[in-house]
């Protein structure tokens, strides 16, 4: 029997991405490859493990990116998930390019995302991609000349559903007069709320909502309110950080990240997790 007494993610509940249901806590898998999310990851057949662990506690959203490695995230979740069971999401983003761990740069030509697109479906082992995201808006590149590319893949059956991030409100709307967007993925925690706009007005659109950072790293989990309430309701501050964010919006779809299972099921816990009114006011 699973030792694990908790039930999983699916006590998030519903949201959907386009006609997609999945369960309001998903799995962002950067961190499974080395540091820095760069290169592979050091004990590959652990990180499978991970993988399956998230499959097993009822994760159908994972999170990935054709940067994430680079191209060695992408192909870590095929080699471990790949048949890939019933209802499985697969995120991916294309529109960075890793010149070396350090640098994160974009590149939002059609042409880049043409070929980011068909490189991620053969690392994925898919026909069409579930949920393509642009990375980051490419500041070189008009924003609607990327939209209309991934309109176009989207049209030509190798993309299901788009979404966008790093994205201000502006460029939601401008990317939606170009083609339906079901996601935004912006960074949003605790302590960083200043995508509060994006959010609102993704909760007015009725479209997911993926912060990216949910736990808000070191600092923010040692925050002294997230320790106050966490002790006081004997939580981990994980777990309180994650169930905050459910409870902040209906349109919420946290996708924390971790190379532990006991992390992952200590985040999955925030799923069956009801905050009390005080706790909500106690977290601001
Ligand atoms: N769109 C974008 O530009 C963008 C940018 C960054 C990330 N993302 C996506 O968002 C996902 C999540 O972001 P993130 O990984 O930066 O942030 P995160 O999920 O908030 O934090 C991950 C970090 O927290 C630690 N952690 C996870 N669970 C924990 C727990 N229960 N207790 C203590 N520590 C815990 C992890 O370390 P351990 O491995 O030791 O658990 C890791 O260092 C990524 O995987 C990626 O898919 C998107």
């Amino acid at each position: 029997m699973d030792k694990f007494p908790y039930k999983g993610v699916a006590l998030a509940g519903i949201i959907r991405l386009g006609d997609l249901p999945v369960h309001r806590l998903g799995f962002g898998a950067m961190r499974l490859c080395g540091d820095s999310a760069w290169g592979r990851p050091r004990d590959r057949g652990h990180a499978n493990r991970v993988l399956h662990r998230a499959i097993e506690l009822g994760v159908n959203l994972i999170d990935t990116a054709d940067s994430y490695g680079p191209e060695a995230n992408e192909s870590q979740i095929s080699e471990a998930l790949y048949p890939y069971p019933p209802g499985l999401v697969i995120a991916t983003k294309g529109g960075l390019v890793r010149p070396n761990r350090r640098s994160w740069v974009e590149d939002g030509r059609p042409e880049h995302l043409r070929r980011a697109v068909e490189g991620s479906l053969q690392r994925l082992r898919l026909e069409r991609i579930d949920l393509y995201q642009l990375h980051a808006p490419d500041p070189n590149v008009p924003f609607a000349e990327s939209m209309e590319a991934l309109a176009d893949l989207k049209r030509a059956g190798k993309i299901r559903h788009i979404g966008i991030s790093n994205v201000t409100v502006a460029q939601l709307e401008a990317a939606r007069s170009i083609t339906p967007i079901v996601s935004v993925q912006n960074p949003y925690n605790l302590r960083n709320r200043t995508s509060e706009d994006v959010l609102a007005a993704c909760e007015r659109l009725g479209i997911a909502f993926l912060p990216w950072y949910p736990l808000g790293g070191k600092r923010g989990l040692k925050a002294l309110k997230v320790k106050q309430v966490a002790s006081r309701r004997g939580l981990t501050h994980a777990a309180l950080s994650l169930a905050w964010l459910l409870a902040k919006s209906p349109v919420m779809l946290p996708i924390p990240g971790t190379r532990s299972i006991d992390h992952l099921e200590d985040n999955v816990r925030a799923a069956s997790l009801r905050l009390a009114p005080e706790d909500i006011a106690d977290l601001g």
